[in-house]
């Protein structure tokens, strides 16, 4: 019997070595090295290769139909819009997440809501019986929606060219298995291949495919993150899994755009779409506290209002501690440095909490202004008054930077019944219009202080 040829794979980033090595080349974690059986037999397999014919492939421009003709609308428009503005026939989308978040509920209840789709939902995690017991508490009915629950991808095809569906979704690639590698399911090489079957099965035959992923508690799409590049579309489904919401975000669309996220709510009865998050993170007070602070900031193309929570308290041991949930961690040191340098407190004796209400994750650089307003408003314990509200970078030399999309942010603000907005004085003032809320223009750190008390 001829030698089988094996191969190293990294499991964390899927990088090919012909030989062990206690470190990855690429991406520098240790012992991910996994001796895997490389592709036997590709001369039977059942997949989709287009064979050749003469006709001419390559097309002028305006011969090109339009992409949005050929888009499905999602049911949902949460959904719609994260993808782009409905599902591109042929498109492969790969949607991420932690185990437990809630993928596979998402995308039954996509698949129950289709009307007049036919969908193949295939699982390779749970029986038909789980699949019907989730679909009774969703309690929506498709009746062109046809289960299956199979694993290896060859069968699924032979199934798929039975049904013939409209759109297929598999409920998770780490479960796959293709019988043209010989690895373990969930391995580099099987998911890899597997993913490969399915792609081209879905430009071949122009069926949009969803493939569920499970990853890593550090967000990286484990093992899949060798599909990242090899999809159409990456989304990834996150959220905290104390908190009931649930952020789907686009974080590669070749259809759109990649800064595209919705948001849900999860229920008894499934995932509800929230149109309109703001009123949500906005927790309802009665009194008014102190260390917090409103900011107005942006995910994807949205306004989005969020509360910041901040509690500054005296150190109790040597080092004092800094701790963060859903802001990153060295931003608010710098942003502690730079009141402590240009506004002269004392924070270095403190302990310093910050916490974004919700459970949500923001990067939203204009965020910096209201954490500093939170931090203060802690430090000095005097509340921020409830209709204020904060956008703008904070720089290093403590200047308050100007901030992109200032006039959606300040509509949200005003729609939702705030009376005062600081923003940066260097955003232009030209487009600066309102009539029911306030404009505060701010250059320096310093003067936040003096507007806030
Ligand atoms: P699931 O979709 O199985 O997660 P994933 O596929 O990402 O691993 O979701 C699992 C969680 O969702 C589980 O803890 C139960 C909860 N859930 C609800 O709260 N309400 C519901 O209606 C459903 C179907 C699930
Ligand atoms: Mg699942």
């Amino acid at each position: 019997m001829a030698k089988q040829k094996t191969s190293f794979f990294c499991q964390e980033c899927g990088v090919e070595s012909p030989k062990w090595v206690g470190q990855c080349s690429s991406c520098k974690k240790w012992n991910t090295l996994v001796e895997e059986i490389v592709v036997k037999d590709k001369k039977n397999q059942n997949t989709w290769v287009e064979s050749g014919d003469n006709r001419s492939n390559s097309k002028k421009l305006s011969e090109i139909q339009d992409e949005n003709l050929a888009r499905i609308p999602m049911p949902g428009k949460e959904l719609n819009r994260v993808l782009g503005n409905g599902l591109v026939r042929g498109s492969v989308s790969l949607i991420a997440g932690e185990p437990g978040i809630g993928k596979s509920t998402l995308f039954l209840q996509v698949a129950l809501r289709l009307q007049n789709t036919k969908v193949l939902y295939i699982s390779g995690e749970e029986s038909l019986e789980q699949i019907k017991l989730r679909a009774e508490r969703i309690g929506s009915r498709n009746e062109n929606l046809y289960l299956l629950a199979e694993s290896d991808t060859q069968k699924i095809f032979n199934e798929i060219k039975k049904v013939k569906p409209e759109l297929v979704i598999v409920d998770s690639v780490q479960t796959l298995n293709t019988p043209f590698v010989e690895s373990a399911p969930g391995s580099v090489s099987q998911v890899r291949e597997s993913a490969a079957e399915f792609i081209r099965f879905a430009k071949a035959t122009q069926t949009p495919v969803f493939i569920i992923g499970h990853i890593n508690k550090d967000g990286n799409i484990a093992g899949p993150k060798v599909l990242e590049h090899m999809v159409d579309t990456v989304l990834q489904f996150e959220g905290d899994r104390h908190y009931t919401y649930r952020i789907l975000r686009a974080i590669k669309n070749r259809f759109g755009n990649a800064s595209e996220l919705g948001i849900y709510e999860m229920g008894e009865t499934g995932l509800r779409e929230i149109h309109n998050p703001s009123e949500i993170l906005i927790s309802q007070r009665d009194e008014v506290l102190s260390g917090t602070a409103i900011a107005a900031t942006m995910e994807g193309a949205r306004p989005l209002l969020i509360e910041v929570q901040a509690l500054v308290t005296q150190a109790v041991y040597g080092t004092p501690q800094r701790t963060v949930t859903g802001f990153d961690m060295r931003r608010l040191q710098l942003l502690l440095a730079v009141l402590e340098k240009r506004g002269g407190f004392q924070l270095g004796v403190k302990d310093v909490f910050l916490n974004i209400a919700g459970g949500l994750k923001v990067e939203d650089p204009a965020i910096d202004l209201a954490v500093l307003s939170a931090i203060l408003s802690s430090y000095e314990d005097m509340p921020v008054k409830t209709d204020y509200c904060f956008v703008g970078e904070v720089g290093l030399s403590g200047e308050i930077r100007a901030v992109n999309r200032i006039e959606q942010r300040i509509k949200e603000a005003e729609k939702l019944g705030f009376e005062r907005i600081f923003i940066s004085k260097y955003n232009k003032s030209a487009y600066l219009k309102a009539d029911h809320i306030e404009i505060v223009q701010l250059g320096k750190v310093d003067e936040l202080y003096n507007a806030l008390f």
